[in-house]
């Protein structure tokens, strides 16, 4: 088993972006931070984020989920290939460098950092960060597809909660673009809406086309399985520091972040786990849980009877990859 990677923000990175918050108001932040989500909810892309207050309104009020739905990809991405050890990482439409925290925390043979950004006001946020923890990364701003097509190839490409910003034609070529600059393994994550997912199975087919395999989150490379309205998503709960809560008007320590991925490698994963689909309901007879396997999707039956099998399967939680005896 590897090491889980925690899906809170590092401590460092909280107590830099707490710090950033001094000397500005609140209640100005927290209206800031509601309009971006307006126009997020509304189809508007990161072009509405125009300023200092603006980039960190976004820093504290989504950093902390779009950081944890990247961390659960990772711990499922390193738990398939235990022996992906990346040195160089591109990380595309980084914003505020939520993908390269991630990545550095989960990752730690990488050694050099590249961003790319077309926003300013995220892109300086995101070099305070980085200078205040002494991580030397670079961060040209421009067009993402632009600056990939001038970039060196990295081990590990990731866009995170990116290619939903774009039309379809321009997100089919930088679907092309990253993979190209893929040394090893590209990881892509989306909200885990039907339209998220709907875009990274769109990429996944694309890319499969031209040669990748996926390493996470499905145990095959053909077609998904599942039907609409059913979609693959997965949750991954997060805490919010004082800030965050401050800056949503929310009162819950927690929150539950929606969000659908693929990681997709240049060579095939050995040996493919099911993955669990949903939250199985564990039952003093059984435990029943929605799989997608190898062979396709089912629902496993896991009866009490079988003892050591049950008290595994009684362990199992959405997102995990399980292997059936
Ligand atoms: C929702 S933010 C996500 C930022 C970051 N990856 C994260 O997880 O917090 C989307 C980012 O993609 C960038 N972006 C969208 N389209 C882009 C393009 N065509 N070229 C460069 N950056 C782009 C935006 O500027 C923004 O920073």
């Amino acid at each position: 088993m590897t090491r889980a990677v925690s899906p809170d923000l590092p401590a460092r990175l909280r107590a830099a972006l707490d710090a950033r918050l001094q000397g500005v108001s609140r209640n100005a932040a927290a209206e800031r931070a509601a309009a971006i989500s307006r126009t997020y909810r509304d189809g508007g892309g990161s072009a509405v984020i125009a300023g200092e207050t603006d980039a960190l309104a976004y820093a504290l009020a989504r950093m902390p989920a779009t950081y944890a739905a990247n961390v659960a990809s990772l711990n499922a991405l390193i738990e398939a290939r235990p022996d992906f050890m990346p040195a160089t990482l591109l990380d595309v439409g980084a914003g505020p460098g939520t993908a390269t925290w991630a990545a550095a925390e989960a990752l730690p043979s990488l050694q050099s950092f590249t961003l790319l950004d077309a926003n300013e006001a995220l892109r300086r946020l995101a070099l305070d960060l980085f200078d205040e923890s002494g991580r030397q990364v670079y961060y040209p701003r421009g067009d993402a597809r632009a600056l990939l097509a001038k970039a060196q190839a990295a081990d590990f490409v990731v866009a995170n909660y990116v290619i939903g910003e774009m039309g379809e034609a321009e997100r089919a070529a930088l679907a092309s673009l990253m993979w190209e600059k893929t040394r090893d393994t590209l990881l892509v994550v989306e909200p885990g809406t039907p339209a998220g997912y709907a875009r990274i199975i769109a990429l996944r087919s694309l890319l499969i086309a031209a040669g990748a395999h996926v390493a996470a989150p499905c145990p095959h490379d053909g077609p998904c399985p599942l039907a609409a309205p059913d979609w693959c998503h997965f949750v991954q709960r997060l805490q919010r520091s004082r800030a965050h809560k401050q800056i949503k008007g929310a009162d819950a320590p927690f929150e539950d972040e929606k969000f659908a991925y693929v990681a997709l490698s240049r060579a095939s994963v050995s040996r493919h786990a099911s993955r669990v689909l949903a939250q199985p309901e564990a039952g003093k007879v059984e435990v029943a849980a929605k799989l997608c396997t190898p062979d396709g999707l089912e629902t496993t039956r896991v009866p009490r009877r079988d003892k050591a099998a049950y008290a595994e399967a009684r362990r199992w939680r959405w997102g995990d990859a399980v292997s059936l005896n």
